[in-house]
């Protein structure tokens, strides 16, 4: 689905890889754990700011597929403050009209965390406000390996001829279905790659790198990206529009 940037030149849908809280932990002669902690508090800043600056949509990478090879210990504690956000902050979003989403693979996640993930989704359902994505257990090639096992059992079941496979149609089977594309993604922590994440749908996606670590960010470093972001000429693969 392609991006949609607000008349302004403002955002719809922002994208973030919150990368750097143990290293910011570790400059400080603390313990990992204490960054994560602070990478809570970045992100709850984060969203107030994110509707404060008029975007639609919001998509945070909180946990990826690879997460789960880190010490037992660090994963536990993720869980942990993943399950304490959801508790205590869930309501409080839905007060701000905000829907949170989760996307990612639900298959094997215990079923007390996957109870929390509907509960969530349901009680903020028919909220209009700013869209929380909150990717979990999310792998973006994991993520397009279960879209095109979906279309295989259609095709396998004859309802769906091979050749009627379009982009459109692997879009509406991804955990993102009817949410328009990132227009910008964010990396913080000073690393430049995508770590498997929304690789079909940053086709045309504009990649802001901050050397910032993620419990560092707010809502002036989110305002500052925005702004390299209306710096950037989009064409998606075209011209630019002709003046004279
Ligand atoms: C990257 O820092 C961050 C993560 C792997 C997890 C992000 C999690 C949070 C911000 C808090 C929990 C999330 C929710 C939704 C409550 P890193 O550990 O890879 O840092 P490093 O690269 O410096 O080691």
């Amino acid at each position: 689905m392609s991006a949609s940037p607000g008349p302004d030149g403002t955002p719809a849908h922002v994208a973030i890889i919150m990368d750097g809280n143990g290293r910011w932990a570790t400059a400080r002669g603390l313990p990992r754990s204490a960054g994560h902690r602070q990478g809570v508090e970045a992100l709850r800043r984060t969203v107030r700011a994110a509707a404060e600056q008029g975007l639609r949509v919001l998509t945070l990478y909180s946990f990826s597929t690879e997460n789960w090879s880190r010490p037992q210990a660090e994963v536990r504690f993720l869980l942990e403050l993943l399950r304490r956000f959801i508790r205590t902050d869930v309501a409080e979003l839905h007060q701000a009209n905000v829907r949170v989403m989760i996307i990612g693979g639900r298959d094997g996640l215990e079923t007390g965390l996957r109870a929390m993930f509907e509960e969530a989704e349901a009680l903020t359902r028919g909220n209009t406000g700013l869209k929380l994505v909150i990717a979990f257990n999310y792998g973006s090639r994991q993520e397009i390996a279960r879209a095109v096992q979906a279309l295989a059992a259609r095709v396998a079941e004859g309802l769906l001829a091979p050749a009627a496979i379009t982009p459109e149609l692997i879009s509406g089977e991804l955990d993102t279905a009817g949410l328009a594309d990132p227009d910008l993604l964010i990396r913080t922590g000073g690393e430049q790659r995508i770590s498997n994440f929304l690789l079909w749908q940053c086709a045309y996606t504009e990649f802001v790198f901050l050397p910032e670590y993620w419990p560092e960010f707010d809502g002036q470093s989110l305002a500052r990206a925005i702004g390299i972001f209306r710096g950037r000429d989009r064409r998606f693969g075209g011209l630019k529009a002709q003046t004279a």
